[in-house]
């Protein structure tokens, strides 16, 4: 890593070791990376070439399901799980030019997503970052700053776009979500995007997921790409909004969409779950 990197960085962030975060920023595009990030990149565009347009086709999911949420299902107030590192089209700018005024709760974990988070995604009263790991629920329901903005009684939209698989099979993903969805009032939405491994539908793909995990797990330490029982799993008790668990792209597709069927196509896949 170059000196000069260690020495900008701001306080608290281990440019030595890579994280998920910043590794997806590169894919991104973005500028909040290091050089130890894209050495990790570097690795994982080796056996995944196409991976950046993956990243991409989960923003625009993000941005379809978004939109989706507040102009169709009148959700006004957003809880995001895992936010990452501002981009192009963050949640609280999606909801607010189809819904002025809602409100937007981020979560994450990394120092970096907060630091960025604090200057470009906390911008006014309507929105604000909150400092928690996923794995304790009840710390983010329970959080002030959740409270301020999020009236329980009302629907809510529960994202967890890329971070049900940074929870390993042992950290019991499936009763996190559960703890995060049973607050929620009826009306409420969830979606979920999440890695996926199609298994003997699709023997080259699934080898390459299985590549991609292992990869992931020497690197960051996180990654599971599971099967569509597991996912579909996941939305037990809510019921699914057509199309389903898809691939993303094939999610409600419209006309600002870019991403094109590569490698990676069949290995994220997304849906939305709505709370009867
Ligand atoms: C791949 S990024 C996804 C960002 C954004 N949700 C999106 O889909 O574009 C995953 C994010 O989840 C965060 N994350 C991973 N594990 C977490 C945990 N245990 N608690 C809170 N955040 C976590 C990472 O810091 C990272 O910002």
């Amino acid at each position: 890593m170059p000196e000069s990197e260690q020495e900008s960085a701001p306080g608290g962030i281990d440019t030595t070791k890579p994280s998920v975060s910043r590794v997806y920023d590169y894919m991104l595009g973005g500028k909040d990376n290091y050089e130890i990030d894209r050495q990790v990149a570097a690795a994982v565009l080796k056996i995944a070439p196409d991976a950046p347009q993956a990243a991409q086709a989960n923003r625009e999911f993000l941005r379809r399901t978004v939109r989706h949420l507040a102009a169709e299902a009148g959700i006004r107030q957003f809880l995001d799980i895992g936010s990452g590192l501002p981009t192009q089209g963050n949640v609280h700018e999606i909801a607010q030019s189809v819904s002025p005024g809602a409100h937007v709760v981020y979560v994450d974990h990394d120092p970096i997503v907060l630091v960025h988070g604090r200057a470009l995604l906390a911008v006014d009263e309507t929105t604000t970052i909150v400092n928690a790991d996923v794995r304790d629920p009840d710390a983010i329901i329970g959080d002030p700053k959740t409270r301020a903005l999020i009236d329980f009684e009302e629907p809510v939209g529960l994202l967890m776009f890329g971070i049900l698989h940074h929870l390993a099979d042992d950290e019991n993903p499936g009763s996190v979500l559960g703890r995060l969805v049973e607050p929620l009032a009826s009306g409420s939405h969830v979606v979920i995007s999440h890695f996926h491994n199609p298994g003997e539908a699709l023997p080259e793909v699934s080898e390459q997921a299985y590549t991609a995990e292992r990869l992931f797990n020497e690197h960051l330490g996180t990654g599971r790409w599971r099967t569509r029982e597991q996912i579909l799993a996941y939305f037990d008790g809510l019921e699914l909004v057509e199309p389903g668990l898809v691939p993303l792209p094939e999610w409600r597709a419209d006309s600002a969409d870019h991403a094109t069927p590569g490698i990676t196509y069949h290995t994220f896949v997304g849906g939305v779950g709505r709370k009867p």
